[in-house]
């Protein structure tokens, strides 16, 4: 071997062995395959990256004899672009058969797709509408935030009534000179009465079913919202045993053909006369249990026929037209229904719970 100069060992026997080796790895280089991205990414690190075959080639270029360097660099050159090159199309090649249509396998059934379940209270809101919508009435959606004039006044609420008071109603703005002016939640869905009768001539026949906001302590039993189903009849002639019987088809569409409905005088600003119908327990099926307070009956709506007061300030004329309207809980229907205890659950999104409906409808 001869002496190093400062460049390193200018050698013929050098050269030679560059030149065997750029062969070899251009052998090498012009054979190589891969199956996937991670086999070609291993192979662009064994030869182009800086740590890499190639690179290691150059390293040694310094020791080429200097009347062979250009034929040497052009050798070198052609490696690259060869290892490069055969990279490149090892790429395209896997990219068209993994995004190639050849491996999909149109026979193969499809994923089971996890369509959750309807939550209890929509299963229960959808049996209510559907029942109402087989005797006529059809949908209005009034506003969840709403104003005084509509929620209450309208509705012929006295300006002191306890309902209109912060212990009851989440306010969103209050006006000191004129309370119909106020903007609340409102706290059940009778206001969409005034709006649909203040927009549409009679004969009227609608169902507003939706969200109710009141200002209480939450427990099993109370909750700061809830769901409610409006409906309101009017036309010429209508008579409190047409809303009796409406409330009764209702009640056995809903629990069955033996239930028993029983209307009990009671007092709402808006209705006269005004009712609270129960209907014949059917958890314990009239013999009494916890559930109904041992009485045999469970109340589950508000009713009666609409105050003269409402048309008026709706636009309708008392004289001509009559109308009965009531009210009913969805959440307590649900739990007459399927026997739920707590009304916190309603709104907890356990899905222990909610799985409990994935038959139900
Ligand atoms: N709005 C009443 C409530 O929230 C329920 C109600 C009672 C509605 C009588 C009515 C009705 O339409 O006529 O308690």
């Amino acid at each position: 071997m001869q002496k190093a100069t400062a460049n390193g060992y200018h050698s013929k026997q050098q050269t030679i062995m560059i030149l065997e080796k750029i062969e070899a790895l251009l052998k090498e280089v012009a054979a190589l395959s891969a199956k996937n991205a991670e086999d070609i990414e291993q192979l662009r690190l064994k030869y182009l990256s800086k740590k890499g075959e190639i690179n290691a080639v150059m390293a040694d270029f310094r020791n080429v004899a200097a009347d062979q360097k250009r034929a040497v660099g052009i050798k070198i050159n052609e490696l690259k672009q060869a290892a490069t090159d055969k990279i490149n199309e090892l790429r395209e090649q896997i990219e068209t058969t993994e995004t190639g249509t050849e491996s999909i396998d149109l026979t193969r059934t499809a994923y089971p797709i996890g369509l959750g379940t309807r939550h209890p209270l929509t299963i229960v809101k959808n049996e209510i509408i559907s029942i109402f919508q087989r005797m006529g009435f059809t949908l209005y959606n009034g506003p969840e935030i709403d104003d005084d004039k509509h929620v209450f006044t309208m509705l012929n609420f006295a300006a002191d009534h306890p309902a209109r008071d912060m212990q009851d109603t989440f306010f969103i703005s209050q006006n000191k000179d004129d309370v119909t002016k106020n903007v609340l939640l409102r706290s059940h869905t009778s206001g969409d009465e005034a709006h649909y009768m203040e927009t549409h001539e009679p004969p009227i026949r609608v169902l507003c079913p939706g969200r109710v906001y009141r200002n209480e302590a939450i427990s099993a039993r109370a909750h700061c919202f809830f769901h409610q189903v409006e409906g309101l009849y009017v036309d010429k002639n209508v008579s409190f045993t047409d809303l009796k019987q409406v409330l009764l088809t209702f009640a056995r569409e809903m629990f069955g053909p033996d239930t028993k409905i029983r209307l009990r005088p009671s007092y709402f600003p808006f209705t006269e006369p005004s009712a609270e119908m129960d209907i014949s327990c059917n958890i314990c099926g009239g013999k009494g249990c916890g559930f109904c307070k041992h009485t045999g009956w469970v109340e589950i709506l508000g009713c009666g026929m609409v105050d003269p007061h409402d048309l008026e300030a709706c636009g309708i004329d008392p004289e001509v037209y009559t109308g009965y309207a009531f009210g009913m809980g969805v959440e307590r229907i649900t739990n007459l229904k399927y026997r739920v205890n707590d009304l916190r659950l309603f709104s907890e999104n356990d899905t222990r719970f909610l799985e409990q409906f994935q038959s139900a409808y």
